[in-house]
């Protein structure tokens, strides 16, 4: 999977991918992150990238010019599955629509800054709008970030052992069961008998039962589903 992440603060992106999973997804191959920076097509000597609101107001906008002229140098050379926005006005995302950016190929991420992009790059290029929840960051960084790991830890090679984003919070609409490690018991509390039984099913019976408990009581919303 390629994707080219359009920021004009790559630095707030690149942390999240230098450790852990998302560090080996990218040196296994399994995914190309590019940072392209609407900064680099501004013409002006000042290099502007963004302007004040037509009908006033507070807050600054990206300009639709670098950002037109950045995307169409991308499109260009790749065809691409998608150009998302993400923006708080945009679809909630969730674990579905994590997997189903898994198994794409190319995508285009743009982040807003300030107010957010030009209404006419929206109209133009953007085909979906995602937000990572009800509220306001201060651009758009952050949510790119979290939308790439969700996406990046389901395609398929980049987690060790494949079966544990099956078991993950959400995959089945149910939160996960608790979890132990070694000690057995620690201040007094044990380690559920069932998971030392070395029983399968009845540890994944258990677990079931658990996840649904634990959805019950904290997310019940997920059961309606
Ligand atoms: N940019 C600012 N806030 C955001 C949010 N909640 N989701 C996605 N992008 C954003």
């Amino acid at each position: 999977m390629q994707i080219d992440i359009v920021t004009i603060l790559p630095s707030l992106v690149k942390g999240f991918f230098e450790d852990s999973i998302m560090k080996r997804s990218i040196e296994a191959g399994h995914v190309t992150l590019n940072y392209c920076n609407p900064r680099d097509y501004a013409t002006d000597k000042h290099k502007q990238v963004d302007d004040y609101q037509f009908g006033g107001g507070a807050g600054m906008v990206l300009k639709p010019e670098p950002l037109a002229a950045l995307l169409d140098d991308l499109m260009q050379e790749l065809k691409y599955d998608d150009i998302i926005y993400m923006t708080p006005e945009g679809e909630t995302f969730n674990q579905k629509t994590a997997n189903y950016y898994s198994q794409k190929q190319n995508l285009i991420i743009i982040c807003g800054h300030y107010k957010g992009i030009d209404q006419r790059i929206r109209d133009l290029y953007v085909t979906k709008e995602i937000s990572i929840g009800d509220y306001v960051l201060s651009g758009g960084e952050p949510a790119a970030a979290i939308f790439c790991d969700a996406v990046i830890r389901l395609i398929p090679g980049v987690l060790n052992n494949e079966t544990s984003a099956l078991t993950d919070s959400f995959q089945d609409n149910l939160l996960a069961p608790p979890v132990y490690t070694r000690p057995a018991e620690f201040r007094g509390l044990q380690v559920p008998d069932v998971l030392r039984s070395g029983d399968f099913q009845k540890i994944e019976d258990w677990r079931h039962d658990q996840a649904v408990e634990n959805t019950r009581r904290r997310r019940p919303d997920l059961l309606e589903d």
